[in-house]
């Protein structure tokens, strides 16, 4: 795995001067503490670069085999082309590469399809990439989001696995009946948010995801070794440990130093997680659509 984070921070204090807040409010409410903020310079297909760059190095795996580059991200640098193609012609490399837009489900959304591919015989090997730039999506001024968005990257390399290890069973869900409680309106230029109704649809989507995951798996949850939660609010994430089973200890937060960075946030707390070749990882994202993304990944390739 690879990660990329801008230099730049916005702290609870910084936001105190800004806007009608606190930092004990925001830290109760979230769990939050800081997030990054990218410069003009550092766009999401940079940040992405640099998080891909970082995990191929770390896999030390031939460029060459990798055939599939995924994008999970909400914020590209422009319209058209996708923001994959910057980031393939950026790493050199030569194969199939698209964004996938599933807000902060997409990092999973993207393992989950880069799985397929590989078990399919369709890629030797993939990167998936979840990066993002929201500053550059939230209203400076509003107490209800700005508190909440960070930006940053990260990028794991999938290779084939013994049929023991890897991506063991997994769910993928929408129901955009939900798609304005968390939406950019049409020629608006800010995100919007039903804060109240994405915490309720965070905890019940995320609970029969994780539960469906686990099925398909034939794993327990208390089974896991390592918990990875999408990063948007240490109650969610406590709200769905409770209910899903699982152990809070084996919890990955780390929200309060990069707050809820979407696409990238469940790859930047893998990648700081650093699981045990073996060990049982279960990722479990939401986001806007409503979507949500769950995967029980056996970490390793038992090869
Ligand atoms: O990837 C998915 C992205 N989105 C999410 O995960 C959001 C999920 N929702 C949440 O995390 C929470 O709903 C929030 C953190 C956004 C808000 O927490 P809450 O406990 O639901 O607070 P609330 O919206 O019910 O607001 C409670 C009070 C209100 O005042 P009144 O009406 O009780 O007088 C708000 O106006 O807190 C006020 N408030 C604030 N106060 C200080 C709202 N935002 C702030 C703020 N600082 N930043």
């Amino acid at each position: 795995m690879g990660t990329a984070l801008p230099a730049g921070k916005l702290t609870n204090f910084d936001l105190e001067k800004r806007i009608d807040t606190t930092n004990e409010w925001i830290l109760d409410r979230t769990g939050i503490s800081e997030r990054r903020v990218a410069t003009d310079d550092e766009t999401t297909d940079v940040l992405a670069t640099a998080a891909g760059a970082e995990a191929i190095k770390a896999s030390g795996i031939d460029p060459e085999l990798i055939d599939l580059l995924i994008v999970a991200t909400i914020t590209p640098p422009q319209k058209l082309p996708a923001t994959s193609a910057f980031v393939q012609d950026n790493l050199g490399l030569a194969c199939g590469a698209f964004d996938l837009v599933a807000a902060c489900s997409g990092f999973v959304y993207s393992v989950v399809m880069a799985d397929s591919l590989i078990k399919t015989g369709g890629a030797r090997a993939a990167l998936v990439i979840g990066a993002e730039t929201l500053h550059t999506m939230v209203d400076p001024m509003d107490r209800g989001t700005v508190i909440l968005f960070g930006d940053g990257a990260a990028a794991g390399v999938m290779v084939p696995s013994a049929p023991a290890y890897g991506v063991l069973g997994s769910d993928i869900g929408c129901d955009g009946s939900l798609a304005n409680i968390l939406y950019v309106p049409p020629g608006a230029e800010f995100v919007q948010m039903d804060g109240k109704a994405v915490f309720r649809g965070a905890v019940r989507a995320c609970v029969q995801s994780a539960t469906t995951a686990l099925e398909r798996a034939g794993i327990k949850g208390e089974e896991i070794d390592v918990f990875v939660p999408h990063q948007a609010n240490t109650r969610i994430i406590d709200a769905i440990v409770e209910r899903a089973g699982l152990d809070n200890a084996r919890t990955v937060k780390n929200l309060d130093k990069y707050g809820n960075t979407s696409a990238a946030s469940i790859p930047l707390a893998l990648a700081e997680a650093q699981p045990n070749d073996g060990d049982l990882v279960l990722l479990c994202g939401f986001g806007a659509g409503m979507t949500w993304a769950s995967a029980v990944i056996r970490w390793g390739t038992g090869l």
